[in-house]
This record gives structure tokens, C-alpha cells and sequence, in this order.
């Protein structure tokens, strides 16, 4: 009996460790953020680099409590092109104004650039479903 429940505690113990060895290299190697919300990382980034043009200029308002509304599954206002496909960063325009492609006229923002955190920031709220979260 008590052997049974040495045997059964170590059959436990080997389980849940390969288990856990398992889970541990994927999350190493995931380096960046598993949500990207809205309000609190995207948001932000228009506040500090785009709004002092973007009350306006393009046709875009990206102040908060706008911004959203502005973006997602919205007909751009200079080119053919949605400024934001949920779940399609590549079909985005507001992507492809920051991604350095320069497929769209001049990069966002207009003289600048983003910071490669921000851009994947940007571009993982898109291919996360563009959520209003
Ligand atoms: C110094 C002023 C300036 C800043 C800062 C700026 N923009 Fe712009 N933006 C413009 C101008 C001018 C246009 C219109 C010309 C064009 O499309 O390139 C524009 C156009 C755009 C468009 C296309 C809108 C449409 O529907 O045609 C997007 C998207 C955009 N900007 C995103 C951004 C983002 C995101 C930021 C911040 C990271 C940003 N911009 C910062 C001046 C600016």
C-alpha cells in the first residue's frame, strides 16, 4: 500500500514537471505582450507623438475618445485602403504609415518614426481583432 502511493506520488511529481518544462521555453521565447489593450498601450502613443497633428490633419482625429471610432473598418481619406482590417495589420493603413514601407505616401509620424515596441504595439492590436478594450 504504501509502496502504491510512493509509485503514484512520483508518477505525479515526473507529470506535472514535464509539464511545466514543456510550458517554460514557449513563454521564453515569447517576448512580447499576450493583450495589447487599446486605451492602455495604443492610445497612449497617439497622445504623445500623433495628436498634435491628428485633430485633424488626413482627415484623422486620433484624441482619445475619437480615435477608435476613426479607425477601425473606416475608409481612409487619401488613399484606396481601410485604415484598419481587424485581424490584417498588412491591409492597414494606419500600419502601413508606420512601418517604415512607405507603400502609402509618407511615414507616421511625419518626419519621424515610432520605435520598433510601439509599431509592434500598433501592429499587434491589429491582428488581435482591433479590439475597443
Ligand atoms: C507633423 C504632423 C504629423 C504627425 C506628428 C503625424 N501625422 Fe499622420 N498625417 C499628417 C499629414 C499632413 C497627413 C496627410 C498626408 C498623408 O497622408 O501622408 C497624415 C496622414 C495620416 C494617415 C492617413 C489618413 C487617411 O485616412 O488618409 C494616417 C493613418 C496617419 N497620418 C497616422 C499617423 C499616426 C499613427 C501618427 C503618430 C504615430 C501620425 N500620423 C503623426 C501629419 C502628421
Amino acid at each position: 500500500m504504501k509502496l502504491k502511493q510512493i509509485a503514484i506520488t512520483i508518477l505525479l511529481f515526473t507529470s506535472l514537471s514535464s509539464c511545466y518544462k514543456d510550458v517554460g521555453p514557449i513563454d521564453d521565447a515569447n517576448t512580447t505582450q499576450e493583450n495589447v489593450s487599446f486605451s492602455a498601450d495604443v492610445q497612449p502613443i497617439f497622445n504623445q507623438t500623433c495628436i498634435s497633428c491628428h485633430p485633424n490633419s488626413g482627415n484623422l482625429d486620433l484624441t482619445a475618445g475619437n480615435a477608435y471610432n476613426q479607425l477601425v473598418n473606416v475608409n481612409a481619406s487619401g488613399y484606396s485602403a481601410k485604415r484598419v482590417v481587424p485581424n490584417d495589420a498588412e491591409n492597414s493603413l494606419l500600419y502601413k504609415k508606420i512601418d517604415g514601407s512607405g507603400s502609402y505616401g509618407s511615414n507616421m509620424p511625419l518626419g519621424g518614426s515610432l520605435s520598433v515596441a510601439q509599431i509592434n504595439t500598433i501592429k499587434q492590436w491589429i491582428e488581435e481583432g482591433a479590439q475597443n478594450n
